[in-house]
C-alpha cells in the first residue's frame, strides 16, 4: 500500500512538464509532485508511474516515494492560471505524489558522471519497462545530493494500451541508442544477471498491488482491477526473462547539445562548458 495524504495547498505548476505537474504541500507535512488523474495523458499514466516506480524501488533503483495524493480542488480556487484551474477540477479524489527533492538538478551527461554498473541497471530496468522517455533530450533523471534519482515513468509499457496484441509484444527488443546514459558505457548484461533473477512474480505482484483500484476499474476486457494487475504481472514477468538479450546500445551522436546551464558544469565537474 502506498501512503494517502491529502493535499492541503496548491504550491505552483512544474512548467517543464508536459502533463503540468503541480508542486504541493500536504497534510503529513511533505511536499509533493502532484501528478494529476484528469491531465490529457490519462489514468494510465499514473498507473504506469506506480507499477514502474514502485517496481524500481524494490530493486533498489533510487525513484522518489510514490503516495496516493488525495485532493479536494478547492484548494485551487485562488488560482489564477484558467488551465492550472481546470486541470484541479478535472482531478478530485485520488491522485498520484511523489515526493518532491528540493534543489534537485535535471542530469546533463556532460555534466555529470555515472559507473556502467549503474547505467546498465538504468538502461536494463528502461527496456523491461519499454520507457521511451529517457533520452538525452528528456532525461527524467535528476541529481540530488550527488546521487542520480529516476524520475516519470508514465511513458511506459505502450502495450497497456492495446492489450489484445500486450502478450506479443513482451518479448520486443528494446533500443538504447537514445538513451541519455548510452555514452557510459552501461554493463546490460551485468545489470540482467543482477536483477533479472529478482523481478519475480511476488515482486510484480507486490509493485501492482499499489496501484489503487480506482485507476485500474473498468478496463475492456477485464472484470476486475485484480485480473488487470495479473495482466501487467504476466507481460512484465515474461519480458524479464529475456529483455537482456534483445537491448541495442549505440551512441548514435556525437555532439549533443549540454542542456545544464554553464555553472552547472563548471562548478560540479571542472568541465569547460561546451
Ligand atoms: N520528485 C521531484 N523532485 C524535484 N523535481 C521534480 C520531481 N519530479 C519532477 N520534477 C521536476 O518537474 C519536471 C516535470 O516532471 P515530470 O517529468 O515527472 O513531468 P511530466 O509532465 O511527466 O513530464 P514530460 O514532459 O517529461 O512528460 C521534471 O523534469 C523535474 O524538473
Ligand atoms: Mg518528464
Amino acid at each position: 500500500m502506498l501512503p494517502h495524504v491529502t493535499a492541503t495547498r496548491y504550491v505552483a505548476p512544474l512548467r517543464e512538464g508536459g502533463s503540468l505537474p503541480g508542486i504541493v504541500e500536504a497534510d503529513d507535512l511533505g511536499t509533493y509532485v502532484m501528478k494529476f488523474t484528469g491531465a490529457g495523458q490519462g489514468r494510465k499514466t499514473l498507473v504506469a508511474e506506480v507499477i514502474c516506480g514502485q517496481l524500481a524501488r524494490r530493486l533498489g533503483l533510487r525513484v522518489p516515494e510514490l503516495a496516493v495524493l488525495e485532493l479536494d480542488p478547492v484548494i485551487g480556487r485562488g488560482e489564477p492560471d484558467p488551465e492550472v484551474q481546470a486541470l484541479l477540477k478535472a482531478s478530485g479524489g485520488p491522485n498520484l505524489g511523489m515526493d518532491f527533492l528540493p534543489g534537485a538538478l535535471g542530469f546533463d551527461p556532460l555534466a555529470f558522471e555515472t559507473d556502467p554498473a549503474e547505467a546498465g541497471r538504468v538502461v536494463w530496468f528502461d527496456a523491461l519497462i519499454n520507457n521511451v522517455d529517457r533520452s538525452w533530450r528528456n532525461p527524467n533523471l535528476l541529481v540530488w545530493h550527488g546521487r542520480m534519482w529516476l524520475i516519470d515513468h508514465g511513458a511506459t509499457m505502450i502495450w497497456h494500451h492495446n492489450w489484445p496484441s500486450a502478450a506479443a509484444a513482451a518479448g520486443k527488443a528494446y533500443d538504447a541508442s537514445d538513451h541519455v546514459l548510452a555514452t557510459f558505457a552501461p554493463d546490460v548484461a551485468g545489470a540482467a544477471a543482477e536483477l533479472a533473477p529478482r523481478v519475480t512474480e511476488e515482486l510484480l505482484a507486490a509493485a501492482a498491488a499499489d496501484v489503487p483500484d480506482a485507476w485500474l476499474a473498468g478496463e475492456p476486457g477485464f472484470d476486475s482491477p485484480d485480473a488487470l494487475r495479473r495482466a501487467y504481472v504476466e507481460v512484465l514477468l515474461e519480458r524479464a526473462a529475456v529483455i537482456g538479450e534483445r537491448i541495442t546500445v549505440g551512441e548514435r551522436s556525437a555532439d549533443k547539445p549540454s542542456q545544464a546551464p554553464e555553472w552547472v558544469r563548471v562548478r560540479l565537474n571542472g568541465k569547460a562548458p561546451q
